[in-house]
C-alpha cells in the first residue's frame, strides 16, 4: 500500500499545533504555546483565538518543512473539531477547510478526546513502540476533562465515568492560582510536591456514586483551609507551599486512582492506559506503577511529548479514520462540548 501523508491541526485551547504523519508514524509535531495567559492565571478565550490566528500559518509551515513534505504530497487534512474553546477551534477548523479546498484533498474531523486516548498509538521513526491491546480502560485526565473510558477499538469507545464538575487539571491549576504560583499550575504543583510532605494536610474527598469524579469540593476545601491558615499567619503559604502542593496533589491522585481501581475490578479489564495533560504528573505516574505492581495491571503511559495538547494525536486518529474512508464535508462546524 502507498504511504499516506496527513497534516493534522490542533487548536482547541491555548496550543497551536500542526503535525505531519506518514501512516501511523509522526514526522513532525510543532506546537506554539501561548505565554500571554500566564499573567491572568488561566486561558483567556479571546486572547487564545487571536494568538492562534498569528501562529497557525508559521506552525503549519514549520511542521511541513520539518517533515520534509510538500503540501502537494498530502492525502488529507485532519483537524480538531471539538470539544474546546469555540474561538480557538474556529481558527484551526477554518484553516483546515481553506487548505483542504485549495489542495482538493479530503478532510477528517477529529474529537480532541479521542486524540488524547489514541496518542498511545503514535509511532516515531527509530523509536521502539508498544501500544495497549484492545480492550483497555483509559484514564483521560486533562485541563478540561477527567474520564474513565473503555476503549474497544480505534473507533469504539465508551465513557465509563467522568467528572460531574471540574477536571483534575483544572483543580491543579486552581490550587496553584490560589497559592499565587502562576499558570499552568499543574507542572508547578508537580515540581513543588517533590519537596513536600503529602500527609501534611487532609482535604475532603468526594462521595460520588459509580465511577464519576468530582473535584469542586476539594478545591473549596483547599481554599477554606488556606483562608484559615493565612488569617493567623499572612506568610503561611510562602513557608509551607511544598507541603500544601504535595498534600493537594496526593488527594487528586487518590481520587483518580480510587475510581479507576473500582472500574477495573467491576469491568474485569486489567489493561489500563493513562492520557491527557495531567498524565505528565509524577505522583500519578508513580501511583500507576504501584497499582500495576500490586494488582497485576498491564499499564501504558504515553511519552511526555504526547500527553499535553499536540497535533500528532489528532493525526493518529486521522490516519485510522482515513483507512475507514471516514471523511467529512465542508459544512461541519466546530463544537465546544461533547462526549466521545
Ligand atoms: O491535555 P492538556 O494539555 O489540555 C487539555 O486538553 O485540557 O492538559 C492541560 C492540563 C493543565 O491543567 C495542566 O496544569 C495539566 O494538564 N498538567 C499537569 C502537569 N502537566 C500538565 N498537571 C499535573 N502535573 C503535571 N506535570
Amino acid at each position: 500500500m502507498e504511504d499516506i501523508y496527513i497534516l493534522a491541526i490542533e487548536s482547541s485551547c491555548d496550543d497551536t499545533s500542526a503535525a505531519v504523519m506518514c501512516n501511523d508514524c509522526v514526522l513532525s509535531n510543532v506546537t506554539a504555546s501561548q505565554a500571554v495567559h500566564e499573567q491572568y492565571g488561566g486561558v483567556v478565550p479571546e486572547l487564545a483565538s487571536r494568538a492562534h490566528e498569528l501562529n497557525i500559518v508559521p506552525v503549519v509551515d514549520a511542521a511541513l518543512k520539518k517533515a520534509g513534505v510538500q503540501k502537494e504530497q498530502l492525502n488529507a487534512i485532519a483537524f480538531t473539531r471539538g470539544p474546546g474553546l469555540m474561538g480557538s477551534l474556529l481558527v484551526g477548523v477554518s484553516f483546515a477547510k481553506g487548505l483542504a479546498a485549495s489542495l482538493g484533498i479530503p478532510m477528517i474531523e477529529v474529537n480532541h478526546l479521542q486524540g488524547h486516548i489514541l496518542a498511545h498509538f503514535i509511532k516515531e521513526k527509530g523509536v521502539e513502540h508498544s501500544a495497549p491491546q484492545f480492550p483497555f480502560l483509559c484514564l483521560m485526565v486533562s485541563g478540561g476533562n477527567s474520564q474513565i473510558v473503555k476503549v474497544d477499538s480505534y473507533k469504539d469507545m465508551q465513557i465509563v465515568g467522568q467528572t460531574i464538575d471540574d477536571a483534575a487539571g483544572e483543580a491543579m491549576d486552581k490550587c496553584a492560582k490560589v497559592m499565587g504560583l502562576g499558570y499552568p499550575g499543574g507542572p508547578i504543583i508537580d515540581r513543588l510536591a517533590r519537596q513536600g510532605n503529602s500527609d501534611a494536610y487532609k482535604f475532603s474527598k468526594p462521595h460520588i456514586p459509580g465511577f464519576d469524579y468530582s473535584f469542586s469540593g476539594l478545591k473549596t476545601s483547599f481554599l477554606y483551609t488556606l483562608r484559615k491558615l493565612v488569617a493567623d499567619d499572612p506568610d503561611y503559604i510562602e513557608k509551607h507551599r511544598a507541603d500544601l502542593a504535595a498534600s493537594f496533589e496526593a488527594t487528586v491522585v487518590d481520587i483518580l486512582m480510587d475510581k479507576l481501581y473500582k472500574a477495573i475490578k467491576q469491568l474485569k479489564i486489567k489493561r489500563v492506559a493513562l492520557s491527557g495533560g495531567v498524565s505528565a504528573n509524577t505522583a500519578l505516574r508513580e501511583a500507576f506503577h504501584a497499582y500495576a505492581k500490586r494488582y497485576g495491571w498491564e499499564i501504558s503511559i504515553p511519552k511526555f511529548g504526547f500527553t499535553t495538547d499536540n497535533a500528532a494525536m489528532i493525526g493518529i486518529v486521522g490516519y485510522y479514520k482515513y483507512l475507514d474512508n471516514d471523511f467529512c464535508t465542508m459544512d461541519k462546524p466546530a463544537f465546544s462540548r461533547t462526549t466521545i
